[in-house]
Formats: structure tokens, sequence, C-alpha cells
């Protein structure tokens, strides 16, 4: 008997944080998973929670931001665990400041991972997905992408990721393939816990005052946003497309 076929997602910035729940929601959905990240032994205990769990995932240790890196990933990915059919642009960094004292590689490093890292992806997995008249990517944005202080860089970065977004879906549906981004709020995370140690607060006090002022009243889990591209990800999600999709327990951050 042959094996079920069986989708390959990539998710980008997996070793952790909201691309490890992704990864695993995806695997649980059905889909084979590549768990990418910087490092590929932080990568290989999400896969190894993936494959205990019953899925199918394969670690990748690459930097998206590095145009040879993202390429060689996506080609061992097609090789190793199949042609790619849906694509999360997850990984991320931040490097905050005040516009006088941010510096210029700040806002190239930001803009490395989230643009370029993004761009050098979508336009590697994507030959994949025209060819088989089927794909889906998701682009995590940022309420940020609205203005927040500090986040020159980030709030750029995340806003072009949604002209990013917008334009992917107009050259990309006619192949079977849909493009969205997701806005996260504030998530509970290894980045958010960063800010917090930043500004001098506890964990615990900087979540309790992020969730005061989110209408559900509570701040979010990764978990929260693996939910939404399992949505985009899924066959019925086929006339979605371009779409910049808000989780942010409210309608702003
Ligand atoms: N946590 C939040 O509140 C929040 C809110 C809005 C948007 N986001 C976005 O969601 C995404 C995930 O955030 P998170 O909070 O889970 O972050 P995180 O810092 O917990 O995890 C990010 C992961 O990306 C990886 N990464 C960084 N640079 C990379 C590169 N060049 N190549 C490959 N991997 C790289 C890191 O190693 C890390 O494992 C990011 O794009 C972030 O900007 C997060």
């Amino acid at each position: 008997m042959t094996e079920p076929t069986r989708r390959t997602a990539i998710v980008t910035g997996a070793a952790r944080g909201i691309g490890a729940a992704v990864a695993e929601r995806l695997a649980a959905d059905g889909f084979a998973v590549a768990v990418l990240d910087l490092e590929e032994s932080a990568a290989r205990r999400v896969a190894d929670r993936v494959e205990a769990a019953g899925g199918r995932a394969l670690a990748v240790g690459a930097d998206v931001s590095d145009e040879a890196a993202a390429e060689a990933a996506v080609r061992r990915v097609a090789d190793e665990l199949g042609a790619p059919a849906v694509l999360v642009n997850n990984a991320g960094i931040i490097r905050d400041n005040l516009l006088f004292r941010m510096s210029a590689d700040d806002w190239d490093a930001v803009m490395g991972v989230h643009l370029r890292g993004s761009f050098l992806m979508a336009r590697a997995a994507q030959a994949y997905m025209t060819k088989a008249g089927w794909g889906r990517i998701v682009n995590l944005s940022s309420t940020s992408a609205l203005g927040n202080r500090g986040q020159a860089n980030y709030a750029a970065a995340k806003a072009g990721l949604q002209g990013f977004t917008k334009t992917l879906a107009l050259e990309l549906g006619k192949f079977g393939v849909t493009v969205n981004a997701i806005a996260p709020g504030f998530i509970e995370t290894e980045m958010t816990a960063a800010t917090a140690a930043r500004v001098g607060m506890d964990f615990e006090e900087f979540k309790r005052a992020a969730a005061a002022q989110i209408p559900v009243a509570r701040t979010g889990r990764p978990e929260d946003i693996a939910a939404a591209v399992s949505f985009f990800a899924r066959e019925e999600a086929g006339f979605v497309s371009g779409q910049v999709l808000y989780v942010a327990g409210g309608p702003k951050a």
C-alpha cells in the first residue's frame, strides 16, 4: 500500500515561539513540516516533538536572509521531505531603539530577516507551488505595522510585508497559490520577554499591563497564531487571498 499523499510545509523561525506552535499545528493538520531556523540543533528539538506526536518533520538550519542558504534550504526540503506546498515566513528579530539612537546596522538587520528573508524564501518556494498548481504562503506581519514607538525598523518591515503579501497574491493567484498575512498583537514568546527585559519589567507584570489594554483581556499565545495559519493553509481557504488578519484580541493593538 502506498502512503497517502502528505503536503509539505516550511515554517521559518520555527525553533521556538510562534513558529514552533505553527509547525506543530500544521503537522497535526497532516502536513509534513520543515522546521527551519538559524541553528539546526534548536530546530531539531521541535522536529523531534512533531515526530513523537506521530507527525513527519525535518529540521533545517538556515539563515533566511542569506540568498544561497535560503535557496539551498528550500531545495533540501523538496528533496528530503517533498515539494513545498505551504510556506510560513515567520522568522523574525527585533532591534528596538528610538530613531535618534537606531544604528544603520539595526535597521539593515531587521529588514534583512523580515523583508529580504521572506522575499528569498517565497521566490524559492513559489517555483514548486506554481508547478503543482497549489500553494499557500503566509507572512507574519504585526500590529506594529500601524506604528510603534521604538520600532521604526520593525514597523517599516512589518508594514512592508503587507504590501509584499498583496502583491504576491496578485501575481500568484492564477497558479492556485494564495498569499495572506497575519498581524499578531502581544503574543507570549521569548521576543516579548526580551522586550520586557529591555524596559526593565518583570515578564508577568509586563503581560498584565498588556492584557489591560486588550479587549479580550488577555495576552495571546503562540497557538492563537497557529490556528489562524491553519485556516489559511486549508483547501477550503482557497478563495481568501491578499488579506491581513489581525490576531490581537481586538480590532487593534
Ligand atoms: N511575539 C509577539 O508578540 C509578536 C507579535 C507580532 C509579530 N510577531 C512576529 O512573529 C514572528 C515570530 O515571533 P516570536 O515571538 O515567536 O519570536 P521568537 O524570537 O520567539 O522566535 C523567532 C525565531 O526566528 C529565528 N530567526 C531569527 N532570525 C532568523 C534568520 N535570519 N533565519 C532563520 N531563522 C531566524 C530565531 O532563531 C527564533 O527561533 C516574528 O516574525 C515576529 O516579528 C511576534
